[in-house]
């Protein structure tokens, strides 16, 4: 099979976690869109290169570690494996996972800091902050509690070091001019105002160092002084191409299509970063995209408050698939959204295991009845396969026909704009439609009468042509249920591609099999309380 021609390069980031605990649910939402959208990409065409990775320095890691008793290195090693081995459960299909504790990261970091030092943009000061002995922390006046130590509550000194600091103020100019002409670089709207007024009300220089702990990538003209791991970290887009040392990658997929972040690393990414590029004469990411943020009922999910939710659990309980298609389907990009077990649950059972899961196995099944298991060919007017002409079609056959084919292209646009409920709304509105294609035509009616054979292998055609494609259209997203689904119809080997999604009638002779339901319907009462009766409080 020839591959299709490349539309190009795509290059798209989550934003580096940081291995401070394990991950949860929140934490997957961004990946689980990336992932979507890099396999989506990669199926209509694209050159994709799909980036995440971990973020290992500064002093939190640090402390972490020491009240583990373990050195950071140690501790980082352990929670990466365990993001490496959830991403792994998750079948995120990421190219490269950049860690920068690597030594390719660091050094080309320090080739950052150089470059950014030679243009003249780095200058030694005083980092003045409250220190706290006991917790070796610096803290500015506002996070100090009633003037004492936010950890530990004890006594805290106003203290100095001498530190780098990056002329961040000097692009300020040049940061406002990016928001206000460039509309398409940060989105949503709302986030770009918020930057811009942000920027307009005056940068101050940014302290990129740090000399009172060490674990960070050394200041490469100072040893003693670790770089800031704000500068440490945003740099992986760039040092996970190559650059500067070895161009290839870089070449071909820099500027970055898009970075995915939470809301609440909007400004790094569109403020640092851009004025770090800037100094380097680097050109500037596409589009920042700051997604918003799963809640529970109660407000934010946090490890010590122990109610964090699981992925891993989930996914041992209703698969992956299940887990990936409720986080496209349920939130809004852009919006915080709600979790809870029970609208997770409803959103399984609904759209999975009744409209999709029983459209399958109803079809399955009436082609096994009907047919003896083989697709029958549809009723074309003596035509050898194609467009029907028009006129000749049952009302609901060219209705569904219509819907079938065109939700590609309208999943596609909404895939542009990474409205991932709005796509999965769409192939669903296939699933909808066929399953009322059903109710309309009623097979079992029409398998009682000799007379309505021809008829009867049409909406049999019909059905598994559909299925089809709607097969072709979620592979992006539950991948599993579109080969589970294909191995049903009897076309399990062929490979699928996204333009075969946009023609209606391809489907050829095939034996369908009859498997198990795609996704067994959840007793959600009994569920909730064995989900209830896992909680853990930490
Ligand atoms: N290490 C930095 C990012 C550096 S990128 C150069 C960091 N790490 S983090 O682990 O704290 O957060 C990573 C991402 O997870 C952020 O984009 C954050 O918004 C996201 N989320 C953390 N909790 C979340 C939810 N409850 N919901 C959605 N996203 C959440 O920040």
């Amino acid at each position: 099979m020839l591959k299709p021609e490349s539309k190009g390069a795509y290059y798209i980031t989550t934003p580096i976690y940081y291995p401070s605990s394990n991950l949860h649910i929140g934490h997957t939402y961004c990946t689980v869109m990336a992932d979507a959208m890099a396999r989506f990409k990669r199926m209509t065409g694209y050159d994709v290169m799909f980036l995440t990775g971990t973020d290992e320095h500064g002093q939190k890691i640090q402390e972490i570690a020491n009240t583990k008793g373990i050195s950071p290195q140690q501790h980082v090693d352990e929670i990466v494996e365990n993001i490496i081995k959830l991403w792994a459960t998750m079948e995120i299909s990421y190219d490269d996972f950049i860690r920068t504790t690597e030594e390719r990261h660091k050094r080309r970091v320090q080739e950052i800091f150089r470059k950014i030092n030679d243009k003249g943009d780095i200058y030694k000061g005083e980092y003045e902050g409250w220190y706290c002995t006991p917790c070796e922390s610096f803290w500015t006046e506002k996070q100090l509690v009633d003037g004492k130590c936010p950890d530990c509550g004890r006594e805290v000194k106003l203290t100095r070091e001498p530190a780098y600091f990056f002329r961040l103020s000097k692009y300020q100019d040049s940061l406002i001019a990016l928001f206000e002409n460039n509309h398409e670089f940060l989105q949503p709207d709302s986030r770009r105002n918020e930057m811009l007024q942000f920027v307009k009300q005056g940068l101050e220089d940014l302290c990129i160092s740090r000399s009172s702990f060490d674990w960070g990538i050394p200041v490469p003209i100072e040893e003693s002084q670790v770089i800031y791991v704000w500068l440490d970290a945003l740099s992986n887009y760039i040092t996970a191409l190559g650059w500067p040392e070895e161009l290839e990658k870089y070449e071909k997929y820099w500027p970055a299509n898009v970075h995915l972040v939470g809301k609440e690393i909007v400004r790094f990414h569109t403020v640092i970063w851009p004025a770090m590029l800037m100094s380097m004469e680097l050109p500037l990411p596409e589009k920042v995209l700051g997604h918003g943020w799963l809640l529970l009922e109660g407000g934010k999910m946090s490890k010590s408050k122990g109610n964090v939710v699981d992925p891993v659990t989930l996914i041992e309980r209703y698969g992956v698939d299940a887990l990936k298609y409720f986080l496209l389907r349920e939130y809004s990009f852009g919006m915080d959204g709600i979790y809870t077990n029970e609208i997770m649950l409803n959103r399984i059972n609904s759209d999975l295991a009744n409209d999709l899961g029983n459209l399958l196995s109803r079809t399955v099944a009436m082609i096994e009845k009907y047919r003896d298991g083989s697709i029958p060919a549809p009723d074309n007017g003596g035509r050898t396969g194609g467009e029907p002409a028009a006129g000749e079609m049952h009302e609901t056959d060219a209705e569904l026909a219509e819907i079938a084919s065109g939700a590609a292209s309208k999943v596609e646009e909404h895939m542009n704009r990474f409205a991932f409920n709005h796509a999965m709304e769409e192939i669903w509105a296939v699933v909808s439609r066929t399953n009322k294609y059903i109710d309309e035509n009623r097979p079992w009616v029409l398998a009682k009468e000799e007379a309505d054979k021809v008829r009867l292998d049409t909406v049999l055609y019909n059905l598994a042509e559909a299925l089809r494609i709607i097969s072709i259209l979620i592979m992006p997203f539950m991948h599993h249920t579109a080969e589970k689904i294909r191995t049903q119809l009897g076309i399990g080997d062929e490979e699928a591609k996204w333009e075969d999604a946009s023609v209606f009638g391809l489907i050829g002779q095939a034996n369908v099999r009859k498997g198990d339901a795609l996704f067994p319907r959840i007793d959600i009462e009994k569920e909730l309380e064995s989900l209830e009766s896992m909680k853990t409080v930490e």
